[in-house]
């Protein structure tokens, strides 16, 4: 548990600061409401079903935490996530572009933070991600002239890479999505980089790095659109390959990104199933569910101006209404009545943030929409989603 003073004081600085209070009166005065307002909702907080408790003999329950909540700027969002969750991801501060973002310089201020956190809390930490196409900053790929490098330089900053990251927090971080989205829909290799100039055994090449550098931690494959049969096929088989030719891999990641209707409860359970018959154990690692219409055809353009579209594309922007709310409830009850039902299988099942204010997609694939996948609002306060989750442990 976070020490009860520490906490306090870091409430109260945070509170100055974020309000920018340099009057006493005023400050003391302001401070004596929040502290009554806080109460109340602490008391609140003190008697509601906590996540973690909820499905304790079943699997461990988590959140990705982002940089506004590591770096102690959202400490009410992170007294909710010491309160209701037992494991935690990292939204962005493991992946290359923020801890290696130059050739000769790494960045480990924010995933300090992050694991230290985690090691106060007592939680599962995850390390997110190692060798994966997105958020890779291009010189990765490229030598000092920007051509680009090849199979054995790759290789060796692959390597060094995976050694100083997993290195660093060797002991520490329970386990690691070493390779992030290798496979496509229709059960090809995805094209990336990695592929491109290192081979097919890049994969092989990456677990066996991330092992050297920490024997102990657990190893993971992580991926989405798992669902479809072909990925499905590939992905099993690919993990299994793997696995026989010496890789340590501890399981399969889904991320669950899902939707109202996809993917079937019948398409995710083949995949649960077929995951922990191939890797071992399945981890739902990003789980959101979006309250928002599919927009990718609309990735990277500006549609701010277009207000028909928007409307379309954005249909709640005053908050969700009361049937969506609970249709979002009777979604979450059917996927965690799922994940219920298979926990002999399933060792955790992570949210893609801790609230609506925070989600990824209110700002993807287009910017300014207001979507509300997870079981908190974004005034941390618990959805009927969230009772509807809890209802599937009891
Ligand atoms: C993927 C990645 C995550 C994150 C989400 C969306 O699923 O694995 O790290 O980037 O997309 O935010």
């Amino acid at each position: 548990m976070y020490p009860p003073i520490q906490s306090i004081l870091s409430i109260l600085f945070n509170f100055f600061r974020r309000n920018q209070l340099s009057n006493w009166k005023l400050a003391i005065s302001s401070l004596a409401s929040w502290v009554v307002i806080s109460s109340i909702g602490s008391a609140a907080a003190a008697e509601r079903p906590r996540l973690k408790d909820a499905f304790k003999d079943d699997f461990v329950v988590g959140a990705a935490i982002g940089e506004d909540q590591i770096m102690g700027d959202e400490p009410k969002s992170m007294e909710l996530v010491a309160e209701q969750f037992n494991a935690i991801s990292p939204e962005n501060c493991l992946k290359w572009e923020s801890v290696h973002p130059e050739p000769d310089r790494y960045d480990f201020e924010q995933s300090d933070k992050y694991v230290e956190f985690g090691e106060q809390q007592g939680m599962f930490i995850l390390g997110h991600t190692l060798v994966w196409h997105n958020q890779t900053p291009a010189w990765v790929f490229e030598d000092e002239q920007g051509k680009p490098l090849g199979r054995e330089a790759l290789l060796a900053r692959m390597r060094e890479h995976i050694h100083t990251v997993v290195g660093r927090y060797k002991g520490r971080i329970t386990g690691w999505d070493v390779v992030n989205e290798a496979v496509m829909p229709d059960g090809t290799m995805r094209k990336t980089k990695w592929l491109e100039i290192i081979g097919p055994d890049y994969l092989a090449k990456a677990y066996e790095y991330a092992h050297e550098a920490d024997p102990d931690a657990e190893l993971y494959y992580n991926d989405y659109n798992e669902w479809y049969p072909e990925m499905r096929a590939t992905t099993a088989k690919l993990v299994r390959d793997l696995k026989a030719g010496g890789a340590r891999i501890d399981g399969i990641g889904m991320q669950g990104h899902w939707g109202f209707d996809y993917p079937s409860l019948d398409q995710a359970e083949a995949s649960i199933v077929a995951f922990a018959d191939a890797a071992g154990k399945v981890m739902i690692t990003e789980v959101d569910i979006a309250t928002v219409p599919d927009a990718r055809q609309y990735r990277g353009m500006d549609i701010s101006d277009d207000n028909e579209l928007m409307k379309k594309l954005d249909p709640y922007p005053d908050g969700l209404p009361d049937e969506m709310q609970q249709k979002l409830a009777d979604r979450y009850r059917d996927v965690f009545t799922l994940f219920h039902k298979h926990r002999d299988k399933i060792a955790r099942v992570t949210f893609w943030g801790v609230h609506d204010g925070q989600t990824w997609l209110s700002y993807h694939p287009v910017p300014g929409r207001h979507a509300y996948p997870l079981l908190f609002d974004a005034q941390l306060e618990p959805k009927p989603a969230f009772d509807a989750v809890i209802e599937v442990a009891e």
